[in-house]
């Protein structure tokens, strides 16, 4: 798809000519869900949703972007906050996961609160302890702006300035942000780099066997909801997929997690509740809590959890350090600057 964006501003003129953005699949990656036909990511699609996740105009404040949020070489976490952290100094009640092939996920947010990633940026952007904003009000913003205005034409076909296009770029954007280089990356494709230690290999071997039934396949997630034991938090009470599925057989279940890059986005859990890898191994070892919706996958062993020794973690950790994506962690085309 090329086309001819032109727009005429005073007495400049611009011509300028789109042109799709490759996708690639990683070779070791599932297909993804996202529908590339329907928004197929293109340069300047790409770069106007770059601007836009970076812009705190969508903001009621004009302070607050979702890279505010979403720090890149955190993995698009929010560092050192247990819980979001919006505007006026407003905490929210989770913890800001990670974005990172969202192409491939079927639902967002720890609840699942959407499955559509196009429809996504509306729930931080109206979220009162977010970004505390209307939808239409950041488009009528946008519509405002000599600048916008050209990256819009050059955009799409149609040059609108409006929330379908709006959404579609910032999409655009994620779609893209994929991570598929790490050492364990180049490991399972047989690239150079890929050497992992002896350690390192013990540890995946101990993470296929106890860990990769619910963090699986090489996104580390298989999507789905469950209860992993922990110790419901007394403060906020948050039932998690409930809240969407309005399904007491759902209390307490939360996404599983991508563990790609999760060396760099502590702290971990839907509530931040952990700020290190050996505190979290030590809770799957130790900490895991009863519940009519535990996973029975952690009801396996005499015992609740999954038993480790102090040697076990310490491989296990060595091994997800291998999911460090350093590329994509330092990726230009994904920076603020
Ligand atoms: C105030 C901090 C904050 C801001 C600003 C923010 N986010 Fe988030 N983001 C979060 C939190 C917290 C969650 C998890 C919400 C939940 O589970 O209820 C999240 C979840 C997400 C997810 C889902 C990730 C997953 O794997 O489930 C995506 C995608 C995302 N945000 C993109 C954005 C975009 C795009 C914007 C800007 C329009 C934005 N965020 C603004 C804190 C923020
Ligand atoms: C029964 C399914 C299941 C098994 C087995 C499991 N996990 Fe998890 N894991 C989850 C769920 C669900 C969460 C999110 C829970 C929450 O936040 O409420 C999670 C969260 C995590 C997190 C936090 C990530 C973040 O970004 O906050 C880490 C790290 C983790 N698991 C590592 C492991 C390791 C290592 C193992 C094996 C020793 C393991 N998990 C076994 C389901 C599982």
């Amino acid at each position: 798809m090329v086309f001819l964006g032109s727009c005429s501003s005073d007495d400049e003129e611009y011509v300028a000519i789109d042109e799709p953005l490759e996708f690639t699949v990683p070779s070791n990656f599932p297909e993804p869900s996202y529908d590339l036909e329907a928004n197929p990511p293109t340069k300047f699609g790409f770069e106007l949703g770059k601007k836009l996740f970076y812009d705190g105009q969508l903001s009621a404040n004009g302070f607050i972007s979702c890279g505010f949020c979403h720090e890149q070489r955190h993995a698009f976490t929010h560092h050192g906050h247990q819980f979001s952290h919006g505007i006026d100094d407003l905490e929210g009640t989770r913890n800001t996961p990670a974005i990172q092939n969202a192409a491939f996920m079927t639902e967002f947010t720890w609840d699942g609160a959407t499955s559509h990633l196009d429809l996504f940026p509306i729930i931080p952007i109206t979220n009162e302890v977010e970004m505390g904003e209307t939808v239409t009000n950041v488009v009528n913003k946008l519509k405002a702006d000599k600048e916008y205005q050209k990256d819009f034409s050059l955009a799409f076909e149609d040059g609108e300035i409006n929330t379908e296009n709006f959404l579609k770029a910032l999409a655009q954007f994620m779609v893209m942000m994929v991570s598929a280089d790490s050492k364990y990356d180049k490991y399972v494709r047989n690239e150079a780099g890929g050497d992992l230690t002896d350690q390192e290999k013990e540890g995946m071997e101990l993470f296929e066997q106890k860990c990769s039934s619910c963090h699986s396949t090489d996104l580390f997630t298989d999507g789905s909801f469950r209860n992993n034991g922990l110790p419901p938090n007394p403060q906020l009470n948050d039932v998690g997929r409930e809240e969407v599925s309005g399904s007491a057989d759902d209390r307490y279940k939360f996404k599983v997690p991508s563990l790609r890059n999760v060396e760099k986005t502590a702290p971990y859990m839907h509530d931040g509740r952990f700020g290190t890898l050996m505190a979290v191994l030590d809770f799957y070892d130790s900490g895991v809590v009863d519940s009519s919706t535990l996973d029975p996958l952690l009801k396996q062993e005499e015992r609740l959890g999954i038993a480790l020794s102090l040697s076990e973690k310490e491989a296990i950790i060595a091994f997800l350090n291998t999911l460090t994506d350093n590329t994509y962690l330092n990726d230009e085309r994904f920076s603020e600057y």
